[in-house]
């Protein structure tokens, strides 16, 4: 079964798998600046597929890039971010940002305390102030463009794992991205002396289209270091300890948040931990991914002046909580200012239950082309939502064939559907032969 929503596993695992199936996976910062990757050193044939799947999509120009093509900058935790300056280059071919994802930055829906994200990370921050009284310190206006360094080289995601590739990360540049996970804050924060934390942002990965799949959401990341003297004591070595609270500690959050449920640990891989687990409940009938988590691997403590210490960090997607917290049936609709979604939440009340206002139907059309070797899923999806923005809900694959000279044909269905609205058949008519236009253009994909 597809994880509801992407967290940590679906991420990471899926990268690692995609990584064993596909040669080009180095980002496109590996390939355009050799200087910030020395090891990683690409066959040209693998070299040339990456440019050409880089090529096919950048640079956009402004009108097809998205929503939001106005100038303008915001500002995150007294950062000011400019449009052109600092995200949305268009003449860089090492950037893939579009204007629709601009248009997210800075909203931090996190912050909002009548919003379902705002009230279910203010209910963890609870249970941590009751159970740490006061010693977790709290981060939730960090600025998500970060480096490389910090979202990958930080927490030894290897050079050649395939997260760190166009296809699935933001590039503003090749030294910079939009964070794919809060853990791009860990080192910075341990250097910074702080031994308690968690982290609270907006998050960036290019995915596929679906109900549950937004190509921004939300992540909150806990990090706790021991000192020897914490252990020493307990007839355990320090990660058996730390893995041990790090467990007992999520379990009272799942049961915190959802009340007696049934969980199960499950083994897992990150770059940064060792072991790495899995927080599963039983909700509805399945098991459900929760969060992911595990002891800090030694050498992020030793590079950022912990030595001799042992650590716990979790990550969590507040969005699939959220869903399942308030039965939000869309991921869409949390970035909705319809007063018929944002009046039905108010501060301190986990787990209210949303009421579709009404239900709209979707509209689904379909498309086929032969595909290049440069095509890719996300890409797709990207020009999609540059067109349909967020009246896209799905974009599925219903039918893949190669014919006898070797060329493959994909057919994908699109549905359009607004959360706050009925869709004319001409509006819809019209994104269509749009999103058709713009996937011949930048995909340069055959229409069949
Ligand atoms: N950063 C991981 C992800 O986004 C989640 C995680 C955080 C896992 C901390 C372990 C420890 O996929």
């Amino acid at each position: 079964m597809r994880p509801l929503i992407r967290t940590a596993r679906c991420w990471l695992l899926r990268a690692r798998v995609r990584a064993m199936a596909t040669l080009p996976t180095a980002p496109p910062a590996t390939a355009i600046s050799f200087t910030t990757r020395p090891l990683y050193t690409p066959s040209s044939r693998s070299h040339r597929r990456l440019l050409a799947r880089f090529f096919s999509v950048a640079p956009a120009s402004a009108g097809a890039r998205g929503l939001r093509a106005a100038a303008s900058a915001v500002e995150v935790g007294g950062v000011k971010i400019a449009r052109e300056v600092d995200v949305v280059k268009e003449d860089d071919l090492t950037n893939n940002v579009p204007d629709t994802i601009f248009s997210k930055i800075g909203l931090q829906l996190h912050r909002r305390d009548n919003h379902p994200l705002g009230i279910l990370k203010n209910t963890i921050y609870n249970y941590f102030d009751k159970n740490f009284t006061g010693q977790f310190d709290k981060f939730d206006d960090l600025c998500p463009l970060v480096s490389v360094k910090q979202n990958f080289d930080d927490v030894l995601v290897p050079s050649d794992h395939v997260s760190r590739s166009y296809n699935d990360t933001y590039y503003v540049d090749g030294q910079t991205v939009l964070r794919c996970h809060t853990s791009a804050h860990q080192a910075e924060l341990l250097r910074d002396g702080h031994t308690h934390f968690l982290v609270t942002g907006d998050v960036y990965r290019r995915d596929s289209i679906d109900s549950t799949h937004y190509p921004v959401f939300h992540q909150m990341e806990g990090f706790r270091v021991f000192s020897p003297d914490e252990w020493s004591g307990s007839g355990m070595d320090g990660t058996a300890y730390a893995a041990a609270e790090l467990k007992k500690i999520l379990e009272g959050l799942a049961r915190h948040l959802f009340g007696a449920v049934d969980m199960r640990w499950v083994d897992t891989y990150f770059p940064f931990t060792n072991p790495s687990f899995e927080l599963e409940i039983y909700f509805q009938d399945d098991w459900l991914e929760v969060l992911g988590c595990g002891v800090t691997e030694q050498e992020i403590l030793k590079r950022n002046g912990r030595r001799d210490h042992v650590a716990w960090a979790f990550g969590l997607g507040l969005e699939r909580l959220a869903m399942v917290l308030f039965d939000i049936p869309d991921i869409r609709l949390f970035w909705s200012n319809d007063k018929r979604f944002t009046s039905q939440f108010s501060q301190g009340k986990l787990g209210v239950k949303f009421k579709p206002f009404s239900k709209f139907p979707p509209c689904y059309k379909d498309m086929s082309f032969w595909i290049n070797d440069a095509f890719t899923e996300n890409n797709l999806c990207e020009v999609v939502r540059g067109i349909a923005g967020d009246l896209v809900e799905e974009v599925k694959l219903i039918d893949n064939f190669t014919n006898k000279k070797g060329m493959t044909s994909h057919c994908y269905r699109i549905a359009y559907r607004s959360m706050e609205r009925s869709l004319t058949d001409e509006e819809i008519n019209n994104l269509q032969l749009n999103v058709r236009e713009a996937v011949k253009d930048k995909l340069k994909v055959e229409l069949r």
